[in-house]
């Protein structure tokens, strides 16, 4: 087809839908202007579109905001006696044969923009380990390589990108020589874009051949596996256990045996890990129970008073924070992906300052929100899975994001979290290294993933290690 043809097509569908002023400046375009303009608009979803401005900018968007008979998550603790711990033991077992067969993969979600750290390229390449200074991509890299090392087996590990940072995801990953792993054991997938449109719904363009587009969120991931085929790649494989998690948090063990082993013993098809809040209004995601159904709400959406309701002995009544780390069954994937029913994860709505060109042309760099963009989040797929599966993780051993550039949730706390948790290892498999009341220890030493994946494995690696090296400032222990 021509352009003009392409043009003539595609015109008339947006006017139809009331965005034709996408083709504004089509005759002042030049033609390789012509093209990027149809390149980009062509895959243009307008139907969701169109449902996505009638409910969240003419309507009021999922009014479902009503929390009425909300009731706390139940979950699985960490284990307190020794029936407790004859339970985790099982499922350490189950889900370590699982990882033994094969059956699981790592996903990390890494296509967002990460604006609130104010850093330049993608979030995974920041660096976040203490004496090294390791990347976050390498810190996940070497968690994987270790575990595939210690069961014997090959772990794949998938990862979610978006246009705004595929290339420079994938480039980093080559420039690293994958950081260690196998080529073939790394598929990144390049996930959907939605259109961000203007109060009146109208699609707003960055200039005058380009429609502003965002990610659709980590949500999007999901049918993002399936379209992209990695799912029926997966099946291929023998994977039916994914290990999701966020690319800004390097205390996450990338698989954990014994969260895949309740999922599995749960016949799951959606688990998460929640940590208990740190205080109450701790800016996470709530599992709550709402007319029968486990869902996340978001620390924006719960009133205050639920976030600091507390039960009889003070203890925090919505105490089961969301920490973003999941294990789906591929199938459960599948179904939702489905072409027929991709829309089953609702959108939800942000309003956001967009840069745009006006009516005469006019770049506008606008100084309050004047624009929506429209996200799915992944944590929605709970209520539409069966058996979901929460289980409790000890924050110091699975969450430490690095999200702002200081104050909470920054590089700098996150490596202190990250020191305390070396100590604490450390004192686990019987090395005391001497640490203030808040367990930083008095020198900065690192653990390398390569070494240990997670605690158990530090135990067991640290008491083979002979001679045993002296914890000083700089150390680093590295497999030999
Ligand atoms: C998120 C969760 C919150 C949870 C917290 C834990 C939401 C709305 N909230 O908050 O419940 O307690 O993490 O740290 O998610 N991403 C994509 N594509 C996108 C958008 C995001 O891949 O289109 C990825 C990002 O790269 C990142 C992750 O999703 O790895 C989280 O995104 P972010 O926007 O930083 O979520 P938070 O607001 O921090």
């Amino acid at each position: 087809m021509t352009t003009t043809e392409r043009y003539e097509k595609l015109y008339p569908e947006f006017e139809q839908a009331g965005q034709g002023h996408v083709f504004r400046y089509w005759e002042e375009l030049t033609e390789p202007e012509q093209k990027q303009l149809l390149e980009r608009v062509s895959g243009m979803d307008l139907d969701e579109l169109a449902a996505l401005v009638q409910v969240h900018v003419r309507g009021n968007g999922d009014a479902k905001k009503n929390f009425d008979k909300l009731e706390p998550a139940p979950y699985i603790a960490l284990p307190q006696g020794e029936e407790d711990t004859k339970r985790w033991e099982e499922a350490t077992r189950v889900g370590s044969e699982a990882i033994r067969a094969g059956r699981v993969a790592a996903f990390t979600v890494a296509g967002g923009q990460g604006t609130r750290l104010g850093y330049d390229g993608p979030k995974g390449t920041f660096p976040v380990t203490p004496i090294t200074g390791k990347s976050l991509f390498q810190v996940f890299a070497e968690k994987i390589a270790r575990t595939a090392e210690r069961f014997d087996t090959r772990i794949h590990w998938f990862l979610l990108t978006s246009e705004i940072n595929n290339d420079a995801t994938m480039a980093a990953f080559k420039d690293n020589n994958y950081f260690g792993l196998k080529k073939d054991e790394i598929h990144f997938i390049v996930q959907g874009l939605v259109p961000a449109v203007d109060v009146n719904g109208k699609i707003l363009m960055e200039d005058r051949s380009t429609p502003a587009m965002t990610p659709d969120g980590h949500g999007g991931s999901l049918r993002a596996l399936v379209r992209s085929g990695a799912t029926g790649h997966m099946k291929e494989l023998g994977i039916d256990c994914i290990s999701y998690f966020q690319v800004d948090n390097p205390l996450i063990p990338c698989i954990d045996p014994a969260f895949i082993g309740f999922h599995l013993l749960g016949k799951s098809e959606c688990s998460s890990k929640m940590v208990p809040k740190a205080y109450a209004l701790e800016k996470v995601g709530h599992f709550c129970v709402q007319n029968g159904k486990t869902v996340v709400i978001e620390y924006s959406d719960l009133p205050e008073h639920l976030q600091e309701q507390t039960l009889e002995d003070g203890s925090l009544r919505f105490v089961a924070g969301s920490v973003a780390i999941h294990v789906f069954d591929r199938a459960f994937i599948e179904r939702l992906g489905d072409a027929e029913t991709s829309s089953t994860l609702p959108f939800h709505r942000a309003n956001k300052k967009i840069p745009f060109v006006d009516e005469q042309g006019n770049r506008v760099e606008p100084d309050s929100p004047n624009g929506v963009k429209f996200e799915m989040f992944v944590f929605d797929a709970l209520p539409l899975a069966r058996n979901p599966v929460i289980i409790e993780g000890a924050r110091g051993e699975n969450f430490s994001p690095v999200k702002n550039a200081e104050g909470v949730d920054s590089p700098k706390t996150c490596k202190q979290d990250q020191l305390r948790m070396f100590a604490r290892w450390m004192k686990k498999a019987g090395t005391d290294v001497a640490c203030d009341e808040s367990g930083l220890p008095g020198v900065e030493f690192e653990i390398s993933p390569r070494f240990a994946a997670d605690l158990d494995d530090f135990v067991v690696q640290w008491r083979k290690r002979e001679p045993k090296p002296g914890i000083e400032d700089g150390v680093v222990l590295e497999n030999s």
